[in-house]
């Protein structure tokens, strides 16, 4: 991995993958880090100051549907690897405009799919002789809501069957579809990574955790779901950062990793624990219908990426839940601008 196009980096775990890859590796191990986003009301490029001025970095705002663009980019610049996060991510968004979801999570992903096999010339009889090119790869960012739902026990190991349940968990299964095809047709050599929730610094605050740190700070209802006992199992972003970049270094081709921290949680004890540290009245929470089609609880089976490539999670929940807060407090005004009117 020398020459990266990441996709969706001006959003919440896009942003914080760059800074964590410009930091960590050195010039002569990454020359090049392309963003490419296309800065929806998600995508925010004040996330990205901190490496603006890094040589190796580089923007341009499009969207990963325009294959004359992608392509371009490809000749241009000849990236070794594409670690793709761009997507709709919100379901709630999901449930009113689908068709903005299929477009741009599974017809987006083909068209990085289609012209990466073009430019590296991936020849389909690689599939039958294993000899996959070693010098690239197409990582894919999905999650574990692929998997559907748990009820009370279990987890989601990377052989559970897809069970998808919101139009933004189909689309995203379906582009890990894809990505699976390129690999079984074309020789493509892929990883899928699927990771549990995340929280941490620069999430729009659409979003549970900073949306309940944003109307708490304004003593505004904090909206729960049905009873608020669905149970997420919550990752911070820079854990999901560093477990990507070990699939990147030693993640074996083909292979599907789960990424999750062993910390499942009800979504209404997360909203205590906010109004909690922020020293504000429970009398704020307010229970509303719940979403259709609401996945009960996800948990994640991590062993495949802690045996077999030797990721293990940094941050507990209290201190990375206190950072988090803390970063909202720091930085009014990317909340202001973030969410005002007319960004
Ligand atoms: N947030 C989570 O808890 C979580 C958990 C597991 C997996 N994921 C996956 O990780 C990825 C990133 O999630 P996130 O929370 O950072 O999302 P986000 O919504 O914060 O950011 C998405 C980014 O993609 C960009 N984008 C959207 N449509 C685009 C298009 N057509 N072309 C180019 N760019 C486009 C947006 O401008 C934005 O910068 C997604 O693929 C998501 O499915 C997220």
């Amino acid at each position: 991995m020398r020459k990266l196009l990441v996709t969706g980096g001006a959003g919440f775990i896009g942003s914080n993958f760059i800074q964590y890859i410009l930091n960590r590796y050195k010039q002569k191990d990454i020359t090049l880090l392309f963003n490419l986003d296309l800065l929806t009301y998600a995508g925010n490029l004040e996330n990205l100051k901190a490496v603006e001025k890094d040589t190796r970095y580089h923007f341009v705002r499009g969207n990963v549907c325009d294959k004359i663009l992608v392509r371009r980019l490809f000749v241009e610049y000849d990236f070794d690897t594409v670690v793709h996060f761009a997507a709709e991510s919100h379901v709630d968004r999901s449930i009113i405009e689908p068709e903005l979801f299929l477009n741009t999570n599974i017809i987006g992903t083909q068209t990085l799919l289609e012209v990466a096999k073009q430019h590296w010339n991936l020849d389909p009889n690689n599939k039958y002789s294993r000899q996959y090119r070693s010098d690239v790869r197409f990582l894919q960012i999905s999650t574990d809501e692929v998997y559907g739902a748990l009820d009370k026990t279990g987890t989601f190991t990377e052989n559970t069957p897809l069970a998808p349940n919101s139009p933004y968990s189909a689309s995203k299964a379906s582009a890990d579809l894809l990505v699976r095809s390129y690999y079984q047709t074309y020789g493509m050599p892929v990883n899928i990574t699927r990771c549990s929730n995340n929280y941490g610094p620069y999430q729009f605050p659409e979003k549970l955790i900073p949306l309940m740190i944003y109307n708490a700070l304004q003593d505004k209802p904090l909206p729960i779901y049905g009873d608020g006992m669905q149970i997420r199992d919550w990752l911070h972003v820079q854990d999901h950062c560093s477990a990507i970049a070990t699939v990147l270094e030693k993640g074996k081709i083909g292979e599907i990793y789960n990424i999750g921290g062993n910390n499942e949680k009800a979504n209404i004890e997360i909203v205590r624990l906010i109004l909690q540290q922020l020293e504000k009245s429970e009398d704020l929470i307010t229970y509303i219908k719940d979403r259709p089609g609401h996945d009960r609880r996800y948990a994640i089976d991590n062993t495949k990426i802690v045996t077999e490539l030797g990721w293990k999670p940094t941050y507990t929940f209290k201190r990375g839940i206190q950072e988090t807060i803390q970063w909202y407090l720091d930085n009014p005004n990317w909340v202001k601008q973030v969410t005002s009117e007319d960004y």
